[in-house]
């Protein structure tokens, strides 16, 4: 292998990020080439449906319906899953290793529901398993984690993971468009993913901060073990009253760990976040990520969280990763290291409970217009331990009903989960209560 003059590519996938990826390696072969002194082959694609459309870039007798032969083809050495799901795409991605094969992929799905068995497969098979792709599209921040901060120790990472929540949260709060208007926008320009779920609930950015949780204390989070949730709730109610705070609502992704007590807290939600805070600054289908070590302190990344280009760009990295470390013959000793270092990282942390949380709220009710609600909501909250930093009432939404808008001091998760509960069964609080997050900024 190591003498190879050209390594060969063979495609689990010729979607969006396929084509992507076979476009610019195809436009820019040359300078890999001199850059890498070995030259990279696009062999052979597996696709479902052979008579779809595709670049005219592609030979169709590249392409082959039948991707077992892909991953059984001892002609390939790297082979570039990018088809997505978490079923074929594993069961594949498994053959490959046992063939020796290096996988490259941009599926965070399949990473995050299966990671610990994947990455153990491919180790025992003396393969490599790349994934810049799955985290933030063209943003390198796998490669950030993992190699430029690597004298770091990670208290806090956050971030912007999901470009179509960011996408919609950004024309709501632009325009002052409803919720419903930009997401049938968002769906008729192609960034809601087919299933609506991973984009508007949170999934997508819980699977990317599995990811960096793994890649910054080396234990796998899953998503059961993390508060996730999305935007559906958000009207433009919420966005003028966060912006009365001064405040923007972004979808965030956070990561944190407690150094001295070797807990970890992750989660997903819509937050408050200060204009003042860069992360709030970045809008439409952006993406960023900030990163605070110990040696570093903070780091923003900023770029294009998805789309063809940015995404064939980061699985190109890691194609010239796996290129380089097979032609130079050091993809054994890299592997060794790699299964040291993250087994060293893990060191038996465990994930912070609803009662350990901190953090202060904010509470939109939709209340019966009458005297003596605000009493009987303070109450409640007073009732759980949680005191109220400041009140808005905005003006009624309809005859006899009045908005609410409570935020709090800190107080834990688990006593505002009560507090919520409580809310829910209070027959003046006519609908089921908005909590958001305030994010607290990170010195
Ligand atoms: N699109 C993005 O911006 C983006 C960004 C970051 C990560 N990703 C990830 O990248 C991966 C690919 O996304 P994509 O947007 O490129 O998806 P896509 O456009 O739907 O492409 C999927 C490709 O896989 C093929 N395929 C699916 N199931 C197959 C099977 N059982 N056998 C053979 N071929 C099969 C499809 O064939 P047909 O073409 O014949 O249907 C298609 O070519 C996903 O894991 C996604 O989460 C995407």
């Amino acid at each position: 292998m190591p003498d190879k003059s050209t390594l060969k590519l063979g495609f689990l996938g010729m979607g969006v990020v396929g084509q992507g990826v076979w476009k610019h390696i195809q436009r820019h072969g040359e300078t890999l080439r001199s850059r890498l002194g070995v030259g990279l082959e696009l062999y052979r694609a597996a696709v479902r449906d052979l008579s779809l459309k595709r670049l005219s870039d592609i030979p169709p007798s590249a392409l082959t319906d039948d991707p077992e032969s892909i991953v059984n083809d001892p002609e390939v050495d790297i082979v570039c899953e990018l088809m997505g799901g978490t079923d074929r795409a594993r069961e594949l991605t498994l053959t490959a290793f046992r063939n020796g094969k290096t996988v490259v992929t941009a599926n965070k799905a399949l990473i995050c529901d299966h990671g610990t068995e994947l990455f153990e497969a491919a180790r025992e098979n003396g393969a490599h398993y790349l994934f810049e792709a799955s985290v933030a599209g063209g943003i390198p921040v796998i490669k950030a984690l993992r190699e430029g901060l690597v004298a770091n120790r990670f208290s806090h990472i956050f971030g912007i993971l999901n470009g179509t929540s960011n996408y919609i949260l950004t024309r709501m709060e632009r325009e002052g468009l409803a919720y419903e208007d930009v997401l049938t926008e968002a769906r008729n320009l192609g960034y809601v993913e087919a299933d609506e779920a991973l984009d508007l609930d949170g999934i997508d950015a819980a699977h990317k901060a599995a990811i960096l949780a793994y890649l910054a204390h080396g234990r796998w989070i899953s998503l059961d073990e993390m508060v996730v949730e999305g935007i559906r709730d958000i009207t433009l109610h919420d966005i003028q009253a966060a912006h009365r705070l001064g405040c923007k609502i972004k979808l965030l992704a956070i990561i944190s760990k407690d150094f001295d007590t070797n807990r970890i807290r992750a989660g997903v939600h819509p937050m408050l976040i200060s204009t003042e805070e860069v992360v709030a600054g970045v809008d439409e289908v952006y993406n960023a990520v900030s990163i605070t070590g110990d040696v570093a302190g903070n780091t923003v990344l900023i770029g294009r969280g998805a789309g063809q280009d940015a995404t064939a760009s980061a699985v190109i990295s890691d194609i010239v990763d796996a290129v380089t470390s097979i032609s130079n013959g050091v993809l054994e000793s890299s592997l060794k290291l790699e299964a040291a270092f993250y087994e060293r990282l893990s060191d038996g942390s465990t994930i912070a409970g609803l009662d350990e949380i901190q953090g202060s709220f904010y509470l939109r009710l939709s209340v019966d217009d009458k005297p003596g609600v605000l009493a009987r909501v303070t109450e409640i909250l007073s009732n759980a331990g949680i005191s109220i930093s400041t009140v808005d009432q905005a003006s009624g939404e309809g005859k006899g009903v009045a908005s609410l808008i409570l935020t709090t001091h800190r107080s834990t998760e688990k006593a505002m989960a009560g507090a919520v509960a409580d809310l829910k069964d209070e027959p003046s609080v006519l609908e089921n209560p908005v909590l958001l997050r305030i994010f607290e900024s990170i010195d």
